[in-house]
């Protein structure tokens, strides 16, 4: 990926284009079966682009009340693109279209109008948990009945569609804009693309600008956005079932039950009392590096930076820190220790 960073060939972006940045536009699109791509620095500004593009200042966007979109964009939604986020609560751990149906509010005129839906796959939140294009489709039609459109924040949609087989067109079929990340599983230091019809890439285009997201030499990193998607793509197979394994080990702790992953993403679930932060630090200490979702879930990610080895290795050190963790706490009487340790 180095390497072919440094031999792309660029242009300038802000004036006439930028060759590489444009065949990664044009790349993308294609795969997804859309008219357009556009180049984005961040997943996130990518999304805000899209949201500015489709939704209407002064009216409603539907989201999944874990999404990123809510939980990790800072109200941007809201302060840039004028709309109200109203969250969707599934009775699972994401969104679906009973949910969806059921907080979509009917026409009247003292509430806000519903404009537009947005969809996060795989779901980030939830452990990397896969919306299935049926689930995909159901909420799209909801959303279509009640006249809204569909924006898809598929910063993980390769991992998706590596799981169940579900080409990324089928997926992006069912969505006006989709946007897709380079920095994630595909290993690219930065980058995100935004796919769709050209007249909304054209509006996420305006706002790309007004951002400050158009850069000049950016096929330096659409080169490693290609260089990702040529060949990376298919060994994510490989990081999920790495997740398998580290989560099959980790299961074995005493006092913590394991999301069973079914991509690229362990969620961790700490016993009432347990401190996220203990556990990881103790991780740490002995090599491990994982992330404090919130005081008593961990999150690990399994991409193409850790190995065979480390993935055992991490199992083992993981597996000790939580036990290690819990044993301090001395009182074990409240827990419910399933037989064979583990998941109750
Ligand atoms: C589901 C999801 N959407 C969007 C983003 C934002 O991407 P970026 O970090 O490139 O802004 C992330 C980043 O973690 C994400 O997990």
């Amino acid at each position: 990926m180095r390497q072919a960073i440094a031999n792309a060939v660029v242009g300038d972006d802000y004036l006439d284009g930028d060759p590489t940045t444009r065949r990664l536009e044009e790349e993308v699109a294609r795969r997804f079966g859309k008219e357009r791509g556009l180049f984005f620095p961040s997943g996130t500004m990518a999304n805000q682009g899209a949201i500015w593009a489709l939704g209407e200042p002064g009216t409603e966007l539907y989201v999944d009340r874990h999404a990123h979109i809510v939980d990790r964009e800072l109200a941007a939604a809201s302060a840039l693109a004028g709309m109200q986020l109203r969250t969707v609560e599934g009775d699972g751990p994401m969104m679906d279209a009973a949910a969806l149906e059921r907080t979509i509010r009917h026409p009247s005129p003292f509430f806000p109008r519903a404009t537009l839906l947005c969809l996060e796959n795989t779901h980030n939140s939830a452990g990397g948990m896969v919306i299935p294009r049926a689930g995909i489709q159901a909420m799209s039609q909801v959303a279509r009945q009640h006249g809204m459109r569909v924006h898809l924040d598929g910063a993980r949609l390769w991992n998706a569609s590596v799981a169940t087989g579900t080409a990324l067109a089928e997926f992006a079929a069912l969505a006006d804009t989709v946007m897709v990340s380079f920095s994630k599983g595909l290993g690219a230091p930065a980058g995100a693309v935004l796919v769709g019809e050209a007249a909304a890439i054209a509006r996420a285009d305006e706002h790309r600008k007004r951002l400050g997201g158009v850069m000049r030499q950016s096929g330096i990193l659409a080169a490693g956005c290609l260089h990702g998607l040529e060949h990376h793509l298919e060994r994510l197979a490989v990081d999920h079932h790495h997740a398998a394994q580290f989560a099959a080990t980790v299961d074995r702790a005493i006092a913590a039950s394991v999301v069973p992953p079914e991509t690229n993403i362990v969620m961790i679930d700490l016993a009432p009392g347990m401190s996220a932060h203990d556990v990881a630090g103790r991780a740490r200490e002995a090599g491990v590096a994982m992330g404090v979702w919130t005081s008593t879930r961990l999150r690990t990610v399994f991409h193409l930076d850790v190995s065979a080895a480390e993935v055992e290795r991490a199992g083992e050190v993981v597996l000790a820190a939580l036990d290690e963790s819990w044993r301090a706490l001395g009182d074990t009487s409240e827990w419910p220790v399933a037989e064979g340790g583990g998941t109750p």
